[in-house]
């Protein structure tokens, strides 16, 4: 059983104010890219992971843990003990998704975990799994995970779990500039906090960019590069200050919009075209301010089994 699954950009990501348990509440308009991980589940004895490279990527694998800790292998014994079988599978996880990369990768894996084990372990003809059983496991993994599930572009409320369709039209052309090493995501949300109480912010309730909404429903990338926001960039470039750089340099090449993706440190650049894209990687990687650059459009589906 092999799934397929995308790594994400958020399109806008307002962080509110801290809540009790430890997360801040959010509007997270998320969007699947396409550049994916794969997954797949064989029969075995315990719960095994294997990470590779996928062939031509530059990911860095040697920084997943392949012991119980990952968060695939949490997916699977989530998924048996919810189905009452023995949590006995080999996962092997060929990624092309930037590790720590503020692209959700983790997340992704997770969600293609879950999707795989519930058909290997699943009754074919009367599932006790369904779609909306595993958004909710996917919410006890982590707050991106059943968005990886979902796929597409969404608004995700609360911590990002909560999520609802947005209306899209046509294709959008993204650039992604991985860098070299993670970010760790509590770190990046402990820096935006550190950060506001500095400057004596009063944080705001977070709220749905109608421009975003607009551009995303009338297919303008022009209008999309403009209304993209993260609040999480000033803490992801004050922990990462070359990112600044990485940034202005897409943007001096042609990008019609750049952000940090999520909590960094991969920073997305949109482009207006196929055409466009391919030029603006292609100067991007001839500056030499990232890693990696990589094409991708979105939106794509999410975790889909192959
Ligand atoms: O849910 P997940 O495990 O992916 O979150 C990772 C970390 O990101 C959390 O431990 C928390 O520090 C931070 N986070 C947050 N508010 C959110 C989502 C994540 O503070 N809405």
């Amino acid at each position: 059983m092999t799934v397929r699954v995308p790594a994400k950009v958020n399109l806008q990501l307002s962080v509110g104010p801290i809540r009790d348990d430890g997360y801040h509440d959010l509007v997270n308009v998320f969007h699947a890219v396409s550049l994916f991980d794969e997954v797949t589940a064989e029969p075995s004895t315990g719960v095994e992971v294997a990470v590779e490279a996928a062939p031509g990527s530059e990911v860095a694998v040697e920084d997943v843990p392949t012991d119980g800790s990952n968060l695939a292998a949490r997916a699977a014994r989530l998924v048996a003990t919810r189905l009452g079988v023995e949590p006995a599978v080999s996962l092997r996880i060929r990624k092309a998704i930037p590790v720590a990369g503020g692209m959700a990768g983790g997340s992704a894996d997770a969600a293609a975990a879950l999707l795989a084990c519930a058909r290997l372990w699943d009754s074919a003809d009367e599932p006790v799994l369904s779609k909306d059983d595993l958004l909710e496991l996917g919410a006890e993994l982590g707050s991106d995970v059943p968005f990886a599930l979902l796929g597409g572009t969404a608004i995700g409320l609360g911590r990002g779990e909560r999520l609802t369709p947005a209306l899209t039209r046509g294709v959008f052309h993204w650039v992604f500039a991985t860098a070299d090493g993670g970010l760790s995501t509590p770190a990046v949300y402990a820096e935006c906090d550190r950060l506001r109480e500095a400057h004596g912010e009063k944080v705001a309730w977070p709220e749905v960019s109608e421009e975003l909404m607009t551009a995303l429903a009338t297919g303008d990338s022009k209008a999309l590069g403009a209304a993209l926001h993260n609040d999480l960039q000033p803490a992801a470039l004050m922990l990462r200050s070359p990112l600044r750089r990485t940034l202005t340099t897409g943007m001096d090449l042609g990008a019609i919009g750049a952000l940090v993706s999520g909590s960094g440190p991969t920073c997305a650049f949109l482009a207006d075209s196929e055409e466009h894209a391919a030029e603006l990687a292609a100067a991007l990687s001839g500056v030499g301010v990232a890693k990696s650059v990589v094409r991708a459009s979105g939106a794509v589906p999410g975790a889909t089994i192959i």
